[in-house]
């Protein structure tokens, strides 16, 4: 970057500054990653200058032969990786990516059936102060005591509201989805099954989670940046024609991925970013490698070891575990909460964010939940026996969230600690 550092200082202050916070700490955020050397650089290059609203071979604007280049490899990695007929790569972010799928299958006051929010729904499923909510019906299923999906109540819900749409997907659910369960329902009431896999959509590519596509569903999103490592962006995939053999003609869903694309282009957005759209591609190829998958196993026997150590020392997980990565710690029964933790934590260096827990009593400024992964310290290259020392670092502070000195001390323990995992690139 030797330009801005004498055209804009400040700038390039702040982003030293960055880079040695990145390094310096240990990135427990669920939902952040480091993207490689390769990604970040693709992202600057001259595909950032270029004009290319529509699509591959079919362009408003002259001068597509590159552009077409990249988003078709884009599309065709994504379509392989993820079992699809159809990807559509344009879309800006997983909020706009949900918009898009929403506008492309439904009319207003229209009903999606979604996860409560405490329960580990995304607030881009229906929360009530979304846009969204403004323009179709949202209707909400919850999880069980034991903090598992409740069938009974997804199934008597769909039968009464009819949904549209039947959205699986997370960003605090811990478990496993038992997907063919929402297809059966979704069929019997003629509803699309949609899967928002935002966070593991790197485990479903590196095929070490299941693949919603493989069990019927019609359409799944996944954002590019979270355990994919990629540019901030969003993947819109899906099957082809939809011919469900219960649907009555005047009700049959027509060609879904055409409709997704209209919704994409020119329903929501304009111009696609061509140099995000370039460094997802890259991202994709990376996927494919045997480097990615070896991090995707990884970051699955790190999650383990995170969810047996913490309830080793007597914490109380959300569902007592984890199946795929996150783990969610309950602190509604001990005198502090989410966010007490999470800014003793940040003290000693160590980022990870507050989450409610099904049903909080709590605000969502002070929820009763800490979610915690560890995909961004795995790609740095953090293993099981590591994760024990994480873990008891964290332990320490919380138990001494008072005591200055010994937060000090930790933090100075943390920074060492990381010195042993470098970030990619810096
Ligand atoms: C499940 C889920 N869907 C959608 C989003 C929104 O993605 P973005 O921040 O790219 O808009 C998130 C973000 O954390 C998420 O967890």
């Amino acid at each position: 970057m030797p330009a801005i550092q004498t055209t804009d200082p400040e700038i390039y202050a702040a982003i030293l500054a960055e880079q040695k916070r990145q390094s310096e700490g240990m990135e427990l955020i669920a939902s952040e990653n480091y993207q490689s050397p390769a990604v970040l650089a693709v992202q600057s290059s001259v595909f950032a200058n270029k004009y290319s609203e529509g699509f591959p071979g079919k362009r408003y604007y002259w001068w597509q032969e590159n552009t077409d280049i990249i988003e078709q490899l884009a599309i065709d990695r994504a379509k392989k990786i993820f079992h699809a007929d159809h990807a559509n790569v344009q879309a800006l972010s997983g909020a706009a990516a949900n918009l898009c799928v929403y506008s492309a299958l439904m009319n207003p006051g229209d009903t999606v059936l979604w996860m409560d929010l405490s329960h580990g729904g995304h607030l881009t499923h229906g929360a009530p102060v979304t846009f969204f909510s403004k323009i179709f019906n949202f209707i909400r299923y919850k999880t069980t005591a034991e903090g598992k999906i409740d069938w009974e109540q997804v199934r008597a819900l769909a039968r009464e509201h009819k949904p549209k749409i039947i959205l699986a997907g997370f960003s605090a659910y811990p478990r496993e989805l038992e997907y063919e369960k929402f297809v059966e329902i979704a069929n019997e009431v003629w509803a699309v099954a949609f899967a928002d896999m935002s966070h593991i959509g790197g485990f479903i590519a590196a095929g070490v989670l299941k693949n919603p596509l493989d069990y019927g569903f019609h359409v799944m999103m996944t954002t590019t940046h979270k355990s994919l490592r990629g540019p901030r962006g969003a993947l819109i995939l899906s099957k082809g024609i939809v011919s469900n053999p219960l649907k009555k003609p005047e009700d049959t869903i027509e060609n879904i991925p055409t409709r997704i694309d209209r919704a994409v282009f020119p329903g929501m957005q304009w111009g696609p970013h061509m140099n995000t759209i370039c460094a997802i591609a890259v991202a994709l190829k990376e996927v494919e490698s045997p480097e990615f998958k070896a991090y995707a196993e990884q970051a699955l026997k790190n999650a383990q070891v995170l969810a047996s150590e913490l309830v080793t020392r007597n914490y109380k997980l959300v569902t007592g575990g984890t199946d795929n990565h996150m783990v969610i710690i309950d602190f509604s029964w001990t005198e502090i909460d989410g966010s007490v933790a999470e800014k003793t934590l940040d003290k000693i260096g160590i980022s990870t964010s507050k989450s409610t827990i099904p049903d909080d009593p709590n605000p969502p400024f002070r929820p009763s939940g800490l979610r915690i992964w560890l995909p961004a310290m795995t790609t740095r290259g953090v293993k099981e026996d590591d994760v024990k020392k994480i873990v008891a670092f964290m332990d320490e502070a919380l138990k001494n969230k008072d005591n200055e000195e010994v937060l000090s001390e930790l933090k100075n323990k943390v920074k060492d600690f990381c010195k042993n995992f470098p970030v990619p690139g810096l």
